[in-house]
């Protein structure tokens, strides 16, 4: 049985339903000759803001039962080295490669749509799509991160899509009571998608020390420990707005992808799972051809919310 492995996010067509995550996957050449590109509908560049950013100081990563909790940060060259280097070089590995998803964040709504204005204007083959991170600090409201208050959250999606014609996707907060309105919301300002999870807040205690493992103190949970609540949190958005979700969280076999899907996802990203194993890309996307075979699914598209409840 020939499937059908093309999907539609949101305006971005994807060959096939996989994605990598951002910040695991580097600038999408870092990975070349370890992971099957070809299984790839996006790659998805780690975070990029309008100037160059330190990011914390280390140690900023370490492994957890279920996991790992990082506070890299954001570190990042900024846009112009961004475009200049990694989307240049990016395109010279692979073109006609999976396209790109860039990651945007800032201090204010002014520096999101600053950057997505100059993505678009920079008119580079690769740049299929922005995904807008609202888990940052919004300097202009004492830290407070954008995606934990709805008006503030309209304010930023609204701004962004004004100054972008690119598929435009945001990266909700899952430590949210309840993720409905922030999807609503994303929905009334003009988002074309929502990616969904970010890592969930999380901190690792040296008990010999006495200290907080990592430098920052707190960090983000990722991994395998994850995914059951992300799957909730797809299933809660898409039962709450006609947005396409692109899900990610936990994703280390194709069953985890194909639960996102029923649970409501268009498309699956990986990450924290590619930095053990790059074949872990492959691997996903032939189980889940394997999935559409056993279960009669001629096309991946038709397993999103196929929930037979
Ligand atoms: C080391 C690391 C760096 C990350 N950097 C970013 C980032 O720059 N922007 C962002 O929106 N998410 C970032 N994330 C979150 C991931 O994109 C993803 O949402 C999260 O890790 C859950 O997926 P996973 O469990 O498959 O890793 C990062 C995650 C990790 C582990």
């Amino acid at each position: 049985m020939v499937i059908d492995t093309r999907v539609n996010l949101g305006g971005l067509e994807m060959s096939t339903p996989l994605a990598t995550a951002s910040g695991t996957f580097g600038y999408g050449t870092e990975y070349a000759g370890a992971v099957d590109y070809s299984c790839l509908g996006a790659i998805t560049a780690k975070g990029v803001r309008l100037d160059p950013w330190p990011g914390n100081a280390m140690p900023r990563h370490v492994e957890v039962p279920g996991g790992l909790v990082n506070a890299i940060g954001l570190q990042g060259p900024g846009i112009d080295a961004f475009l200049a280097h990694h989307v240049d070089e990016y395109e010279r590995l692979f073109p006609g490669g999976p396209k790109m998803i860039v990651n945007i964040w800032g201090g204010t709504v002014e520096e999101y749509a600053e950057v997505a204005s100059r993505l678009e204007a920079a008119g580079r083959k690769s740049i299929a799509a922005i995904e807008c991170n609202v888990s940052c600090p919004n300097v202009k409201a004492g830290g407070h991160t954008f995606g934990h208050d709805t008006a503030v959250l309209g304010r930023l999606v609204a701004g962004v899509r004004a100054a972008t014609r690119l598929p435009l996707i945001v990266k909700l907060a899952p430590n949210v009571g309840s993720i409905a309105p922030f999807a609503q919301t994303c929905a009334d300002n003009g988002a074309d998608a929502i990616s969904l999870i970010n890592t969930i807040p999380a901190m690792a205690i040296d008990i010999e020390k006495r200290v907080p493992v990592l430098a920052n103190k707190t960090g983000g949970l990722s991994g395998r420990g994850i995914h059951p609540a992300a799957v909730k949190l797809v299933y809660d958005a898409h039962r709450a707005v006609k947005l396409p979700v692109l899900a990610m969280g936990g994703v280390y076999e194709a069953r985890d992808a194909v639960e996102f899907m029923l649970a409501g996802a268009s498309a699956v990203a990986l990450g924290s799972a590619i930095f053990s194993d790059p074949g872990v890309v492959r691997k996903v996307y032939d189980g889940m051809l394997e999935y559409c075979s056993r279960h009669g699914f001629s096309a991946v598209s038709d397993l999103t919310g196929a929930l037979a409840d």
